[in-house]
């Protein structure tokens, strides 16, 4: 039996078994193939760092391909319109290799700005005025008299866009107006995008222009949550079927424990009781070592980068609630802010949309990411000098 190591503990990488996203792919499967206009065309996901984002895009991005949907993928950092259009347009002439049909035989946006005569093999490497909406139209109409020339259904087009920022605003509202364009013309074309609350959250309340905000305000809204305890249990065992390797029951269910309901942690738990047990079994003990590694694991490869998304006063905020064994009382928080309650209020606010905290009861917020707590508090005097 191969025993390679199943689990795959790095960021937008897919894991071995993708637990507790069972209902999102099938919204989204049963909207690519049901057609233009279908609701959940236009998807998307939030969810704080390490929920799985990312791997859910990668997942809806297979779903398409294995239909034969043409799939471009970007991230959202400046330049990332222009940076599709130059993949729909390299799409495009891939798919005209060969063709002795000139442009505008074909009549295709590209023929006016390519020159009289042109063909697919006369086009230049870059377009500068080829704009996104231009070769997204274009594709699909290629598409279509292609598919209409060899008798088959026309597919359609995914664009996933994952880390959506409020920084590319401007981007994004030209990329939504392109979008709406395109679904109110009834085009195959189906979008994903993906970022982290706190990131998503302006560029939704943003009143400049009316474009992103009613396109991105209307999509189908997918908020990742943890997943429950009987899925944490499948992502544990069920990828160890394919190797000589399975867990105890003790050491299952600390394991199980320890990731609470968290998806990056079942990887990193399952990575590190994988890599650390000598035999065929894991147990306690080897439970017990990995689960400590992962703690420290998911310090450097999500608590870190979820404060750095930070302001000082929020990380000041969750430093005040570290010093707590459970909840913590908000207006306990803002005295030992020196903040008045309504004031404090505006970082608790902040604190839940991004999902570093939730609300136990009224007046009462505790840690949502596992073990933020114990980061916190280990890195608590280099944070407080970034702070003074
Ligand atoms: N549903 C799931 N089941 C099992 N493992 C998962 C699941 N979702 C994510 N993972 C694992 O968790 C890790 C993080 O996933 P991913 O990178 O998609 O998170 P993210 O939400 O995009 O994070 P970030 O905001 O930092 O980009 C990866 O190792 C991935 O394999
Ligand atoms: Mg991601």
């Amino acid at each position: 039996m191969p025993n390679k190591n199943p689990f795959k503990a790095s960021s937008g990488t897919t894991p071995p078994l993708l637990v507790g996203r069972d209902d999102y792919i099938e919204d989204f499967t049963y909207a690519l193939d049901n057609g233009p206009g279908t609701h959940e065309r236009t998807t998307l996901i939030t969810g704080t760092r390490g929920i799985g984002k990312t791997v859910l895009l990668n997942h809806f991005g297979d779903k398409a391909r294995e239909r034969g949907w043409f799939l471009f993928e970007e991230t959202a950092t400046p330049g990332f319109v222009n940076r599709l259009r130059d993949q729909v347009y390299q799409q495009i002439r891939t798919l005209g290799e060969g063709s002795r049909k000139t442009l505008k035989a074909l009549n295709l946006n590209i023929a006016t700005l390519g020159g009289v005569g042109a063909t697919f093999d006369t086009l230049p490497d870059h377009l500068p005025n080829y704009t996104l909406r231009m070769a997204l139209q274009d594709l699909l109409n290629f598409q279509k008299q292609q598919a209409t020339h060899i008798r088959q259904e026309p597919s359609g087009i995914l664009i996933t866009v994952d880390e959506l920022h409020y920084n590319v605003l401007a981007e994004t509202r030209d990329f939504g107006a392109v979008l709406q364009h395109l679904t109110r013309d009834n085009e195959n074309i189906a979008v994903a995008v993906a970022g982290i609350p706190s990131s998503v959250k302006p560029i939704l309340a943003s009143k400049e222009g009316e474009n992103p905000v009613t396109f991105l305000r209307r999509t189908n809204r997918v908020e990742l949550d943890k997943v429950s305890t009987d899925e944490v249990r499948r992502g544990l065992v069920i990828p160890l079927d394919a190797t000589d390797k399975s867990w105890d029951t003790v050491a299952l269910k600390m394991a199980i424990d320890a990731c609470g309901g968290y998806p990056f942690m079942i990887q990193l738990v399952g990575d590190w009781c994988f890599r650390y047990s000598e035999t065929n079994t894991i147990t306690p003990d080897v439970a017990q070592k990995g689960i400590a590694k992962a703690q420290r694991k998911l310090g450097q490869l999500v608590h870190e980068p979820a404060l750095n998304d930070l302001s000082d006063i929020d990380r000041t905020y969750l430093l005040h609630m570290a010093q707590n064994e459970g909840e913590s009382s908000t207006s306990e928080i803002a005295a030992k802010l020196k903040k008045t309650v309504q004031y404090a209020n505006t970082y608790r606010t902040r604190l839940l949309e991004a999902q570093l905290i939730h609300q136990t009861r009224q007046g009462y917020v505790d840690f949502e990411l596992p073990y933020l707590r114990e980061y916190l508090r280990e890195h608590e005097a280099s944070m407080i000098l970034d702070y003074i």
